[in-house]
């Protein structure tokens, strides 16, 4: 498959602009349309207020906004915000569909830590097809105040990289229903910011990048093809304790980084591009930096408080779960999702310590990346072992190899139901899906 017009410049999102003079803040619209993405027939995509993904929302921490969300697409579908901490009913799960052509305002506040966060739909049994015809957006919680100097000009020296894979068919369609995999759609096509072929100008020596996995099934390990390292300064739902400098950073779908790249320190006659693991550069920079130097000597903070305390980490497991399977095989403790019934129950604000095991079948099993709701949870052990660095910051999503055990620290701030899932489209889809009661 040839891209029309050879390597592009990365698309940056648009942010979303607020409404003055309505009763609400914000509007997302779920549409169908189509994107050029080779020399010949457009792919019919779905996207929100476009034809493919969706513009960036910006809350600020603290904020309230009402949203109005719109299904403008021929099929149901829901408006899911994925890793903030609101009520139940303004989750956008899939109890909470909307009809084709009809809307409804919801009320989203970011009571909670600055976070790269993101939107999707969410109706089941659709939301692997929607999210892979375009159904995607970053939802960023923003600093009100900085006190980190970390760079947040959007678009300039803070960019979102929204990294998925995609399959076409012959004439160039996403044809879903076709193209899918039981066990996870895996693509041969890698798109950034659904950009196909992209390069990125890079005129900041110092540049924040925003990495959400958007892929369907896909994991990555990302690496800089020059070797050189990087500096990782957030998880999914916010800053990380202290900065920590890698040469790789390993995402499971749904799962988010931030990372820093200091350009000023990189040879620049050398090729760079940010890689899988298979060395695939799936985003090129082009430098064009304007002298200065990174100023990551800036960039630090230590942690004054354990990431968790002795008290914590030896609270007792009250929630067991159990994650199995294959294909259309997949459970969580031996079920299957079913709307009508809550698996289990907490209260709100009381933390529980949540055990996910991986159980392996005659296969082997494979890697079940683990996201609950309504919730930024803190890894607390992988098979008794303390998380990496990079884990010791709040999470919504985790990596479950086969056989290991994860045990997380769980706290609702609010009431409500909410999913817990894996993030494996296609096996949440086929039911590897349950919901916990919030009172
Ligand atoms: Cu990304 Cu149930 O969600
Ligand atoms: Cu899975």
């Amino acid at each position: 498959l040839q891209a029309s017009e050879g390597t592009q410049e990365l698309v940056i999102p648009p942010l979303l602009e607020k409404q003055k003079g309505s009763e609400f803040d914000y509007e997302v619209v779920a549409q169908e349309g189509t994107t050029q993405f080779f020399d010949g027939s457009p792919t019919k995509t779905y996207g929100y207020n476009g034809n493919l993904l969706g513009p960036t929302i910006q809350l600020k921490e603290g904020e309230t906004v009402k949203v109005k969300v719109r299904n403008e697409l021929s099929e149901p579908t829901t408006f899911h915000w994925h890793g903030l901490e609101i009520p139940g009913t303004e989750d956008g799960g899939p109890n909470d569909v909307i009809q084709p052509g009809e809307s409804k305002i919801v009320t989203l506040k970011a009571d909670q830590p600055a976070a790269t966060l993101w939107y999707h739909p969410h109706p089941h049994e659709l939301t692997s097809k929607q999210v892979f015809k375009g159904l995607a957006g970053m939802l960023y919680v923003e600093e009100t105040e900085t006190d980190t100097a970390l760079p947040n000009t959007y678009g300039v020296d803070d960019i979102p990289l929204i990294f998925q894979d995609r399959l076409f068919d012959e004439n160039h369609q996403l044809d879903y229903e076709n193209l899918m995999n039981s066990d996870g759609t895996i693509g041969d096509v890698s798109l950034v910011n659904g950009t196909l072929n992209p390069k990125l100008t890079v005129t900041q020596p110092l540049m924040r990048f925003r990495i959400l996995n958007g892929a369907n099934a896909r994991n990555y390990t990302f690496r800089l093809s020059n070797g050189a390292t990087f500096t990782q300064i957030a998880s999914d739902g916010g800053l990380l304790r202290e900065p920590v400098e890698t040469d790789e950073i390993t995402l499971s779908p749904s799962e988010r980084a931030e990372i820093l790249i200091d350009f000023s320190a990189m040879d620049s006659d050398e090729p760079i591009a940010i890689t899988d693991e298979e060395g695939n550069a799936l985003l090129p920079f082009d430098l064009d930096l304007n002298g200065e130097t990174g100023g990551m000597e800036s960039i630090s903070w230590t942690a004054d408080t354990a990431f968790l305390t002795e008290e914590e980490k030896s609270l007792p497991v009250t929630k067991e779960i159990e994650l199995y399977g294959m294909m259309d095989m997949v459970t969580i403790n031996g079920k299957k999702f079913d709307p009508d019934r809550i698996d289990l129950r907490q209260e709100k604000g009381v933390p529980e310590v949540w055990e996910i095991y991986n159980k392996p079948d005659e296969m082997g099993g494979m890697i079940h990346p683990f996201h609950i709701h309504g919730t930024q949870f803190k890894i607390i052990s992988r098979d008794g072992r303390e998380p990496a660095p990079n884990e010791q910051g709040l999470k919504d999503s985790v990596l479950i190899e086969p056989g290991e055990r994860v045990r997380l620290l769980v706290t609702f701030p609010e009431e409500g139901i909410y999913m817990y899932h894996c993030h494996i489209l296609e096996h949440e889809d086929n039911g590897m899906m349950g919901q916990v009661e919030v009172y």
